[in-house]
């Protein structure tokens, strides 16, 4: 596990990095001495200012966790006005209180790493990185449902098809935004390295504790469900499919893997030496001019770039709210040209308690990367 972070660079002066040393609890670079926090001596974080970045998450635990008190004493106050209800009322409450754990727990490992002067920084820090105590993708990824197979089947089906048709030299790949990181982790097999890299702390911290065991959290549905035992839903995520449990014994295989807390708009790789770009419900988080502009930088000459995933924008900005056929002509302006593409609907992250649904007409595509004209 994370052998390839040796061809990663440094944000600050460009070098390598090096080699990667397990066990750590910082890379430091070799040229000009920046370091690199490695939280619980395995999750790195290759941002430009790791730093910052610690005391802005270590904020945003804090808001979340003082938002939760605030609903939770919510929630007793409507326990108390209706007795019928008392016992769903408690087990919303308790299943609130133990996914709370998990976040006290990751807000207790970023604070041991954060300095006093970059607190008082950020005191103004209005930025959110969003899903810091978000369960959704967990759920899909690694509880094994019926529904989030479903969802997954299709997403791997369409990067696999364009992967054997289109990607010849399978070098080293990047998903971006990766989540929990089930999508780079299926798809390992197929690079000689996969990279997997997002922003959020709790993503990261979800996939390194799932190598190591299995992660007990609630669903919570305080409305719109068929049964009221499932307002709190127990769930198991692991890494092993349920089919699998009894034969498998040993570890899944990780040796060509790496997962870092990264930004995709200032990825910690030299110019072109990445063969592909794999972005699923990702392209629309950041501005895409920004975001195509990074991917031409670290792309290797005809590599391939793949994007799944509508177009629904997670910021007010209209300005780089492209629609499809300005995507398009944003592509061609960085020199990518679309070799095959296709709609995919899904429903997206669905759970078969919920009487809600949120189904994507997905845009897919995949693109190659033919130089700078
Ligand atoms: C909509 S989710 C998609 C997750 C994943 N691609 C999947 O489909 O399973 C978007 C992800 O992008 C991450 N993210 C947001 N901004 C990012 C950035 N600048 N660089 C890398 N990841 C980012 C979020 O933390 C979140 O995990």
């Amino acid at each position: 596990m994370n052998e390839a972070l040796k061809d990663t660079i440094c944000l600050q002066c460009g070098n390598k990095l090096g080699n990667y040393q397990n066990f750590s609890n910082k890379i430091i670079c070799s040229n000009c001495a920046y370091e690199y926090p490695v939280i619980e001596q395995k999750i790195p974080i290759l941002l430009k200012n790791p730093h910052k970045y610690l005391a802005e998450i270590l904020s945003e635990y804090e808001k979340y966790i003082q938002e939760s008190e605030n609903r939770l004493q919510e929630i007793v106050v409507s326990d108390n006005k209706n007795p019928l209800r008392s016992q769903v009322i408690k087990s919303i409450e308790s299943g609130i209180i133990f996914n709370n754990q998990y976040i006290q727990l990751l807000r207790e490992q970023i604070s041991k790493h954060i300095e006093l002067n970059h607190l008082m920084k950020i005191a103004t820090h209005e930025k959110s990185y969003g899903y810091s105590a978000n369960f959704s993708y967990l759920q899909r990824d690694w509880c094994w449902l019926p529904e989030g197979e479903e969802e997954l089947e299709l997403i791997q089906n369409t990067l696999l098809k364009y992967i054997l048709s289109f990607d010849t030299e399978r070098d080293a790949a990047i998903v971006l935004g990766a989540g929990t990181g089930r999508i780079a982790w299926d798809l390992r097999d197929k690079y000689k390295w996969m990279y997997a890299t997002d922003l959020s702390y709790t993503m990261a911290a979800l996939f390194y504790d799932l190598l190591e065991k299995e992660i007990v959290f609630y669903e919570i549905n305080q409305k719109n469900i068929f049964n009221d035992t499932e307002a709190a839903r127990c769930l198991t995520a692991t890494m092993y499919p349920p089919k699998k449990e009894v034969v498998q014994i040993q570890q899944p295989s990780s040796e060509n893997f790496s997962y870092f807390i990264g930004d995709a708009l200032h990825l910690p790789f030299v110019e072109h030496s990445l063969s592909t770009v794999i972005s699923v419900y990702f392209t629309d988080v950041v501005p895409p001019q920004f975001l195509f502009a990074e991917i031409a930088r670290v792309i290797k000459l005809n590599g391939i770039f793949i994007h799944f995933g509508p177009l629904a924008y997670h910021f007010n900005d209209l300005s780089y709210s492209l629609a499809a056929n300005e995507i398009r002509a944003l592509l061609k302006q960085h020199n990518f040209e679309i070799l095959a593409e296709e709609t995919v609907p899904t429903f997206h992250k669905s759970s078969s308690v919920s009487m809600s649904s949120k189904l994507y007409r997905n845009w897919t595509f995949a693109a190659i990367w033919s130089g700078f004209s």
